[in-house]
């Protein structure tokens, strides 16, 4: 974590919570961040609900002030027509969404999203406004025949082609096998990876869009596992799937500066 870059902890909740629990986890998780002291200038919370539970989120954080930044978990490549049930970038920013996910390794493996397809939908969400965060990782086959650092920055240089150097993205990292697998990668994994990723952002986008841009990790994070992440130089949050959905777990992760094991590596 570099001081320059505010860290964000973004909970995906995937297929999780409809919109009537939306609104109660969403008042829970406020509740228990405030009784705990939370400070927003420190960390950035993002919420990524389904898509029918955004309007009621939004309507929740806007009437509230809550401090978490809204996100959707995926977009159309096209701004509107006849696309059947796809979601334009458009309605999302209507909604005040001021993030969304492109490049998940479940959508490309559930619906066959190539790069050239998170391309498309990373540049349509710029194009409505959008801080896209873009995820790539490797699978353990991957791992086994190239190593962790090459997929993931194949498919980030794909992405990045899509975009200009002043376009504000996040990357995340996660590695499928990490994914809902209990089996986290190191901190010093994670870091390698979050390196050479940002390596990737200079060649292709300069200097300042290397140092300013933030590198999630994600896969696996959990209340006892974040400060050895936050801990490194290039991770600069963390994506976090099944320990997004328990407000005491999202809620002691977001708030892993106060940790007694910061000092502690994983
Ligand atoms: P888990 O935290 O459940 O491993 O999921 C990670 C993820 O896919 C977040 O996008």
């Amino acid at each position: 974590m570099d001081t320059l870059r505010r860290p964000l902890i973004a909970g995906n909740w995937k297929m999780n919570l409809d919109h009537l629990q939306s609104i109660a986890f969403v008042q829970k998780l406020a509740w228990a961040l405030k009784d705990a002291n939370y400070q927003a200038n420190e960390v950035e919370i993002g919420v990524f609900p389904p898509f029918t539970d955004l309007r009621s989120v939004q309507t929740l954080i806007n009437a509230d002030s809550l401090p978490f930044a809204l996100g959707a978990q995926d977009l159309s490549m096209h701004d509107e027509g006849a696309h059947t049930g796809d979601i334009s970038g458009a309605f999302l920013r209507a909604l005040e969404c001021e993030y969304v996910i492109t490049g998940h390794s479940e959508r490309r493996a559930d619906h066959g999203e190539t790069d050239e397809v998170v391309a498309a939908k990373t540049h349509a969400a710029i194009k409505h406004a959008l801080v896209p965060i873009i995820c790539v990782g490797e699978s353990a086959e991957d791992l086994e025949l190239h190593g962790a650092s090459k997929v993931p920055c194949d498919q980030l240089r794909v992405v990045l082609a899509s975009l200009a150097p002043t376009d504000t993205y996040v990357v995340a990292y996660e590695p499928i096998w990490a994914i809902g697998s209990g089996q986290a990668a190191t901190s010093s994994q994670a870091q390698d990876v979050a390196r050479a990723l940002r390596d990737v952002i200079r060649e292709l986008h300069g200097d300042s869009a290397a140092d300013s841009t933030r590198i999630l990790y994600g896969g696996s994070v959990k209340s006892g596992n974040i400060a050895g992440f936050m801990k490194k130089d290039d991770v600069d949050g963390a994506l976090v799937g099944g320990a997004s959905l328990s407000v005491d777990e999202f809620s002691a992760i977001a708030r892993f500066p106060q940790h007694v094991t910061l000092d502690q590596e994983n």
